[in-house]
C-alpha cells in the first residue's frame, strides 16, 4: 500500500531536508511558531472590531447555531474555513475517522444539547479522503487505542467486501470505504433514540447530511444518503424528510 499517507503521521517530503529538532518541519507546508498564533489572534480581533465595533459584544451574548458539524480531528479538514462560515454558526464535535459510536458519552451528549437545547436545523457527519484513520483500520496496522478506535471500520470493510473487492484500483477502494464509512455513520446518527423521538413525532427535527470533503480538490461531496433502504430496514422513521 505504498502511496499513502496516514494523516496520524508527520508528513514527509522526499528531497527536503528538515532542522533534526522537530520531524515536523519535514513537511513543505509552512508552520507558524506558537508566539505567532497569539500576534494573529490580536491582529483579528482587532479586525474584527474595526468591521463591526458590537462583534464580539454580540457573538458572547448567546448561541443559535443552525449545523451541529461531526467530523474527523484531521488538522487539514477545519470546516469553519472550507464553508467560509463564521463563529456561532457550527457546533462541533470531531474525533478520529468522524464515528458515531452509540457508547461515546461525548459525541451523545453533544448530540442531545445540539437537538434539545440548541434545536439545530441540520447535522452533517463529514468524512474525507486520505484519512488517516480509515486507512489505518484498511491496512490493520493502527496499535493501542486507536487500533480499537477505528474497529467498527473494519466491520464495514467486512459488511461490504463484496463490493470493495470489485474496485480494482486500491486508492479509489479507500476513498469508497471512505464513503461507506460517512454513511454508516450517518446511520447511527438515526440510531440516537433523541433524534428518532422526534421524527417520530413529526414535528421540528433536524436534517442529516453525509458529507466527504475532498482534501485533494478543497470541495464538500453531499453524498446521497439510501433513505429508503434505511427506511426499510427501520432504521429511519418513515416520516422523516429530506
Ligand atoms: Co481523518
Amino acid at each position: 500500500m505504498s502511496g499513502f499517507s496516514s494523516s496520524l503521521e508527520p508528513v514527509s517530503t522526499p528531497g527536503l531536508s528538515a532542522p533534526a529538532q522537530c520531524p515536523y518541519l519535514v513537511a513543505m507546508r509552512h508552520y507558524h511558531q506558537y508566539d505567532e498564533l497569539i500576534r494573529n489572534n490580536a491582529r483579528w480581533a482587532v479586525e474584527k472590531l474595526r468591521k463591526d465595533p458590537k462583534y464580539f459584544e454580540t457573538l458572547s451574548e448567546y448561541q443559535k447555531p443552525p449545523f451541529f458539524y461531526i467530523g474527523c480531528s484531521d488538522s487539514r479538514v477545519p470546516i469553519d474555513t472550507y464553508t467560509q462560515t463564521e463563529p456561532g454558526e457550527l457546533f462541533i464535535h470531531r474525533n478520529i475517522a468522524n464515528q458515531v459510536s452509540l457508547t461515546d458519552m461525548n459525541l451523545l451528549s453533544a448530540v442531545e444539547f445540539a437537538i434539545e437545547t440548541l434545536q439545530v436545523r441540520h447535522i452533517v457527519v463529514c468524512g474525507h479522503y486520505e484519512c488517516g484513520g480509515v486507512i489505518g483500520a484498511y491496512r490493520n496496522d493502527l496499535r493501542g487505542l486507536k487500533e480499537n478506535w477505528t474497529t467498527p471500520i473494519k466491520d464495514i470493510i467486512r459488511d461490504h467486501k463484496a463490493e470493495l473487492d470489485t474496485i480494482p484500483d486500491e486508492h479509489d477502494r479507500l476513498d469508497r470505504l471512505t464513503e461507506l464509512n460517512v454513511l454508516n455513520q450517518v446511520k447511527n446518527i438515526f440510531k440516537i433514540s433523541d433524534l428518532e423521538r422526534l421524527i417520530e413525532a413529526n414535528g421540528y427535527y433536524p436534517k442529516v447530511h453525509g458529507w466527504v470533503l475532498d482534501i485533494r480538490l478543497g470541495l464538500i461531496k453531499d453524498l446521497q444518503l439510501p433513505l429508503d433502504a434505511w427506511k426499510a430496514e427501520g432504521v429511519v422513521p418513515e416520516n422523516y424528510k429530506e
